[in-house]
């Protein structure tokens, strides 16, 4: 350990060191709670940011990690704090969990800034959880290691395995086609989540934490652990440990998340098959580091690295057996050559040592270079004259049918329009039709829903029908699969492209060419623009009025405004 920092020079010091009325107010308190002086008085003060809550089943597991950790600060030295943080669990929180992504960064934020805090574990994985958390370490710039709830262990019904989400959307399917009956449906909801931790599925959860770990943010490996392995455990505890050398090294996110951390990041979700969410976090993220990752990046980068993680939705296994094949490690090793290995992570060492060893013991799951999943380009970047700044396209999941087609909109203005109308009948449309949905973005939804799946109308499912073209300007479920186009920018409720298709209009999808186009001839769209109203918000307040006002478009990372910036901000004063 390179011991930078004296105790004096610690930020707590501030707090508990000098002899004055304040600092007397401050350690009185402490000794309230039982401590000794020596127990934080020059200590290294870690804050543990615990976003456990007893209606979030995904980090169910985390108050008794919370211990672990606190053992592992005790242990090197450190003192040890658990902070509640906002838990946003992504199957309960409505409208969108993805309006309360900012809220949760913002709680970071602003408890490691207010409080005498030198360092932070975060603990987290439920989908929006993990990029909360981390973007208002950036922004706080104190050091900080992140460690990953783990994925649930599979699911399980009558033998075989089950997937969170995938499965859910599959035999949800078969159920409106009637192929299902009510007992195994019952059987299925009993057996598709068995454990604490999140989606065991290539969700936006396993994504997340897994960028985490390719970023180095966690330590080597953390990411892949089911959250019910006794390795988990210690994985916690290192961390504990971890944190308090890192504070007296003074090693901060800023150090670890340069801008070939970010593309080892990229890199590594076209490898894994990511959820297409993780392409707006990162945007954020890099956005509060203050560096810009364009959407064409994500393009170039996705057309170089096959796909080698044989996991749902885009392959077959599940997370649990991704760790039990290597985890992580052992598929970065696989692509050496396509990272920077010289990045430095949380445990002092670059990501190239860190990877010594690392090797692959199953290679159904985790393919070799030379049989991928998919060669290059499992996630596309669309333009053109319905998405000018950019959509999203998870290719890997689309069916090869609709790599290039040009069919008739049918068009649904918001989600209730949708959800009334494709059971119909009499709705008019054939497979060979592109779904589109209106005012379900950043503002429109309002939070962006993971509405982008949309259905496949009732009486083509009947006819054997499984896949469709689909476009909208909300995100998709990492867990989801089909040819939809996500994150149209900008979105409809702006008054975007996407806002002036009518039913019929031709559009056309064209992936080897990264296209999205609405043929309406510039003249009647111009007509159509000069006529359009935009939706009128209902009348929020709080939060959500905030939300409004200040959020950005999916292509900018959908943070907020005000909270892109590079610098931290200022100590607060102690008067
Ligand atoms: Fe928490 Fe899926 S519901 S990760």
């Amino acid at each position: 350990m390179t011991t930078k920092k004296k105790p004096e020079d610690l930020r707590s010091y501030r707090w508990f060191g000098p002899d004055t009325m304040r600092g007397f107010g401050h350690r009185s308190r402490m000794l309230q709670l039982g401590y000794r002086r020596e127990d934080f008085t020059g200590k290294p003060v870690i804050a543990i940011m615990n976003t456990w809550s007893e209606i979030n089943p995904c980090h169910a597991h985390l108050r008794e990690r919370a211990e672990a950790v606190k053992r592992g600060v005790w242990q090197a030295g450190g003192f040890p704090v658990e902070v509640p943080a906002f838990s946003i669990t992504e199957t309960f929180m409505k409208p969108s969990p993805m309006l309360y992504r900012n809220l949760l960064a913002m709680d970071t934020e602003e408890a490691l800034h207010s409080l005498p805090i030198d360092g932070a574990v975060l603990m987290g994985g439920c989908d929006k959880t993990t990029p909360g958390l981390l973007m208002g370490a950036i922004s706080m710039n104190l050091p900080a290691i992140f460690l990953p709830a783990g994925p649930m262990l599979r699911g399980n019904w009558n033998g075989k395995p089950l997937g969170s989400g995938t499965d859910l959307w599959k035999y949800w399917t078969e159920r409106c086609a009637g192929n299902l009956s009510d007992a195994d449906w019952n059987a299925i909801e009993c057996g598709i989540a068995r454990s604490p931790g999140f989606c065991m599925t290539m969700g936006t959860a396993s994504t997340m934490t897994a960028l985490a770990e390719a970023m180095g943010m966690t330590l080597p490996g953390a990411s892949s652990i089911p959250a019910a392995d006794s390795n988990h455990v210690r994985m916690a505890m290192d961390s504990g440990r971890r944190i308090v050398d890192m504070v007296w090294e003074d090693s901060k996110p800023h150090d670890i998340l340069t801008l070939a951390a970010f593309r080892n990041a990229i890199t590594v979700d076209m490898a894994i098959g990511g959820s297409t969410n993780a392409i707006i976090h990162l945007v954020a993220l890099a956005r509060r580091r203050g560096l810009d990752l364009p959407l064409h990046l994500f393009d170039e980068i996705a057309r170089q690295v096959p796909l080698l993680a044989n996991i749902r939705p885009s392959g077959e296994f599940l997370m649990e057996d991704f760790y039990y094949a290597g985890g992580l490690r052992a598929l970065m090793a696989e692509i050496k050559d396509l990272l920077h290995l010289d990045c430095r992570t949380v445990n002092g060492k670059t990501l190239g040592e860190n990877l010594e060893g690392a090797r692959v013991v199953n290679r159904d799951v985790i393919r070799g270079r030379e049989a991928p999943l998919f060669d290059g380009g499992g996630t596309a970047i669309l333009y053109g004259s319905l998405a000018p700044d950019g959509a999203v396209i998870k290719t890997a999941a689309a069916d090869r049918r609709f790599w290039q087609h040009t069919g008739p909109a049918v068009v649904f203005k918001d989600y209730r329009d949708m959800d009334a109308r494709m059971k119909h009948e009499d709705l008019n449309v054939d497979e060979n039709s592109v779904l589109v949905l209106q005012n379900a973005g950043p503002l429109g939804g309002p939070g962006m829903p993971e509405w982008g799946m949309l259905p496949i109308p009732n009486k083509l499912l009947r006819r054997g029908v499984r896949d469709m073209v689909r476009i909208s300007d909300a995100r998709m479920s990492g867990t989801s699969y089909g040819t939809c186009v996500l994150h149209v920018s900008p979105e409809s409720y702006v008054g975007g492209p996407l806002a002036l298709v009518k039913d019929g209009d031709a559009i056309t999808l064209d992936i080897p060419n990264r296209k999205l186009d609405l043929l309406v001839p510039e003249a009647e769209l111009e007509s159509r623009r000069s006529q359009w109203i935009q939706p009128v918000p209902k009348e929020d307040r709080g939060y959500l009025a905030l939300y409004r006002e200040r959020v950005t478009q999916a292509h900018q990372g959908c943070d907020f405004d005000f909270l892109v910036r590079d610098a931290p901000p200022e100590e607060p004063e102690i008067h």
